[in-house]
């Protein structure tokens, strides 16, 4: 016999219920799962879709299209490693391969201990002193193999 007393209560229910009806209730909601948990976890989508009455496609295009929301937690550090067009051409490519290859991940994912995720930025508003990233919240210019390799240090890798 099912005892529904014991089923846990599905994360963000709170959250979602708490903008319905308001002016830009969906994406409130988001920003408020994302804030609370650090990613919006793919089971609250038929919560999101049904509470704002859109369907589960629209809802996951919003996810995907802002990058402020993510689909799985972050590390403890974000490096964001600029990839537009100026920082490019001064090697932003070989320095993220080269992240990447040091953490043993793809762009976008985080180690498997939780410490780091490197990401994507495109312009940091940096792009005279290229390659930028951004470290721990701050933004770094010229940015170089080494100092990549002593901020993934610092962070315990
Ligand atoms: S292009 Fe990289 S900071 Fe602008």
């Amino acid at each position: 016999m099912a005892d529904d007393h014991f089923q846990p209560r599905r994360q963000g229910d709170d959250l979602i219920t708490k903008f319905v009806g308001e002016t830009g209730g969906l994406m409130r909601a988001l920003n408020a799962l994302q804030a609370r948990d650090g990613y919006v976890d793919a089971a609250n989508v038929p919560l999101l879709a049904k509470a704002f009455n859109v369907t589960k496609a629209e809802v996951k295009g919003v996810i995907s299209f802002y990058d402020d929301f993510t689909k799985a937690p972050k590390g403890e550090h974000v490096i964001r490693i600029c990839q537009a067009e100026a920082c490019q051409a001064v090697g932003a490519r070989g320095l993220t391969a080269h992240a990447l290859e040091k953490l043993g991940i793809g762009l976008g994912d985080t180690t498997a201990d939780g410490k780091i995720t490197v990401e994507a930025v495109y312009c940091l508003g940096l792009c005279a002193s290229g390659p930028a990233a951004m470290v721990g919240g701050q933004l770094k210019g010229r940015v170089s193999a080494t100092c990549l390799d002593k901020a993934i240090e610092e962070a315990g890798q």
